[in-house]
């Protein structure tokens, strides 16, 4: 064991969230970022360990980890058992946890929800919405908790869209994909994720605004980072893959490998 005074001994300076998102921030232009949701301890670990710069326990927790059709019937309850979960991971990547539906309708339930997820282990949160979310995004951050912002395609508004689609595609949507991003710059966000954003586009905001864009669906290397659901990077999910998922292996076929060899050893007993 090697202790504070003795020699070898080297203080390790606490990280805070706020030292976490502002390096999120200060990425702006740099290297990518890397981020990744992830929904469990182990996961969270592993991840981690593998050098990613952020952990989104992202409300796709309701598809992905619960079985629900959408994330709109995710729960604060949901959230903040999932976020304590991952924040026993203790990782080094800035852990960011999902504002869920109807649970930020106005600035003081914003902050109150914000509170309680930081509560939990969350460093920062992310919200869906640009110009008519900025008065929470102010309240939350004035009280010391980092935001990352979400536009273009907003999951939680999807039964009201209709369906996930792109978006980003005329300059009218253009324009105010760029309006909200800069709301939320002024009112202090640290990174804005832009999910389903025509590339052009996603480029363009990346291009026009000061904090840094982390892209889902949203092209190649036109954000400052990426965003991807970790079933989707996994193939862990092999029910439904959108579209712009790019798995890196494929998980689902070696648990039912697993599974099929654990079956056949126990009943041939
Ligand atoms: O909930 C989530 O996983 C997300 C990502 C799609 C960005 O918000």
């Amino acid at each position: 064991m090697v202790l504070a005074g003795f020699p070898g001994y080297v203080a390790r300076a606490t990280v805070t969230a706020l030292d976490k998102a502002e390096a999120l921030r200060r990425r702006k232009g740099g290297r990518p970022i890397a981020a990744l949701t992830a929904y469990d301890y182990p996961t969270a670990r592993l991840l981690d360990e593998a050098g990613v710069d952020v952990l989104l326990v992202g409300d796709s927790l309701g598809m992905v980890v619960l079985g629900l059709p959408d994330t709109t019937q995710v729960t604060l309850a949901d959230m903040l058992h999932h976020i304590a979960a991952v924040a026993r991971a203790k990782p080094r990547a800035l852990i960011v946890g999902d504002l869920p539906i109807h649970t930020y309708d106005t600035p003081a339930q914003a902050l109150a929800t914000a509170r309680s997820l930081v509560a939990a282990g969350a460093e920062a949160v992310k919200l869906e919405g640009g110009v008519q979310q900025a008065e929470k995004v102010r309240a939350i951050i004035a009280a010391g908790i980092p935001v990352v912002g979400h536009l273009g395609m907003l999951p939680q508004s999807v039964v009201e869209e209709g369906g996930y689609r792109k978006t980003g595609k005329t300059p009218e949507q253009a324009a105010a994909i760029l309006a909200d991003a800069g709301a939320l710059v002024a009112a202090g966000a640290c990174a804005i994720v832009l999910e389903s954003v025509l590339a052009a586009t996603a480029r363009d905001i990346t291009r026009r605004i000061a904090v840094p864009t982390i892209g889902i669906g949203s092209g190649e290397a036109t954000c400052d980072g990426e965003v991807a659901v970790v079933t989707d990077l996994c193939g862990s999910f092999p029910w439904f893959v959108p579209p712009f998922a790019r798995p890196e292996a494929d998980v689902a076929a070696v648990i039912r490998a697993a599974t099929l060899k654990y079956v056949a050893r126990v009943t041939s007993r």
